[in-house]
């Protein structure tokens, strides 16, 4: 069964999707299959990968026949359609055939008060039964068919039913943070409701009626395979770097003393030695990253990994070249060190 990793925080802009598609690229890259599976119903996952800047471009494969968006795969679950949950036909990438998409849709957002009702786990559970194991059950199906081994979910900046369910029924998750005051809150609010998610987790578990549901719900135990903090600032101007450290400090400070002990109190945490052999402290980040600069619109550009552009891909020559290829290896370094470290945690847990 392939190993599902959730991207995690209810926080915006904290670099969730740009770390699936480029950690993504990194494990495919390592001889891993890899499908990136696009949770947010604003998209953007599916917009990078498949270089869309209009609305418009997305019609084509909301329209297209066959199973190819996550709400088209969970339609039948969804909209009691006399039909079973299929694999969703998946895009390829590129430049990279060990790593494929499951593209997103804007409805799937519609899903989530249905979704939500479903996980109040109250009186209207029989009618809805299929759907909190339905996500999980289209996820394995599609991955089967791609003979995947890793799954990685990018998810949208919420604390809704869709989250909560995505959360729960992965094997792993990691945390993206940015260095600044709304990702220390964000870890604040963290360590209030994972418990509850946890909890309704261990009760969905026991419902009998989950587990005899056409599509059972998972009996998944999700762990935390660490943060990842990206040193940027999205709107104009340099934060000093004094700054970013400051707030590094009040990130760490926050998962040491509290998202790491709530965590181990909730079974959330791998046992120690794990993340030792892997040579990582769960308390510090997996990867740390400065600015893309420029990388990060030639990536987009050419819906190539910031670590892996050609030079003509990069747009330069001479100094300059040399200048934003030295910075290319180094996230290169970052990522492959990153990708490494998951992969030994996975086969060691
Ligand atoms: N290390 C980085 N350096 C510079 N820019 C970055 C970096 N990481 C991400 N970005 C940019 O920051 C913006 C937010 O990143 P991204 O969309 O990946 O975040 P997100 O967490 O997925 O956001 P959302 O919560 O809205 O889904 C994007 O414009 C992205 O190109
Ligand atoms: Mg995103």
């Amino acid at each position: 069964m392939a190993t599902q990793i959730a991207l995690f925080n209810h926080k915006g802009g904290v670099s969730k999707t740009t770390t699936t598609f480029n950690l993504g690229w990194m494990l495919a890259k390592k001889g891993k299959k890899v499908i990136i599976i696009d949770c947010d119903p604003q998209c953007n996952l599916t917009g990078m990968v498949l270089g869309f800047k209009e609305a418009n471009e997305f019609e084509a494969i909301y329209n297209a026949t066959g199973v190819r968006n996550i709400r088209e795969g969970l339609a039948p679950a969804f909209e009691s359609r006399p039909v079973t949950i299929q694999p969703v036909i998946c895009e390829t990438i590129e430049g990279q055939p060990n790593m494929y998409l499951l593209p997103g849709h804007i409805g799937l957002a519609e899903y989530e008060v249905t979704l939500g009702i479903a996980q109040e786990l109250t009186g209207s559970l029989l009618t809805l039964q299929n759907l909190p194991g339905s996500l999980s059950y289209l996820f394995n199906i599609t991955a089967k068919q791609y003979s995947a081994d890793i799954l990685l979910i990018d998810m949208s900046p919420s604390l809704g039913a869709i989250n909560q369910n995505l959360l729960m029924t992965s094997d792993y998750f990691i945390i993206p943070m940015a260095p600044d005051y709304f990702s220390v809150m964000a870890t604040e609010s963290l360590t209030s409701v994972l418990p509850k998610w946890a909890t309704w987790a261990k009760q969905a578990k026991k419902q009998p009626i989950l587990q005899k549901a056409t599509y059972p719900f998972p009996d998944k135990n999700p762990k935390f395979l660490g943060t990842i903090i990206q040193k940027y600032k999205l709107r104009e101007g340099n934060t000093a770097s004094r700054a970013f450290q400051q707030w590094i400090n009040e990130i760490e400070k926050g998962v040491s003393e509290k998202l790491i002990p709530m965590l181990k109190s909730n079974g959330m945490l791998l046992p120690e030695e794990v993340y030792k052999t892997a040579g990582v402290k769960p308390n510090l980040p997996l990867i740390q990253m400065s600015d893309f600069n420029s990388l990060i619109a030639l990536s987009q550009k050419h819906k190539a990994p910031i670590f892996d552009l050609t030079n003509d891909q990069l747009e330069s020559t001479g100094i300059v070249l040399e200048r934003t290829k030295k910075s290319m290896l180094q996230f290169h370094e970052l990522y492959s060190e990153g990708a490494d470290r998951i992969i030994k945690i996975i086969e060691n847990a």
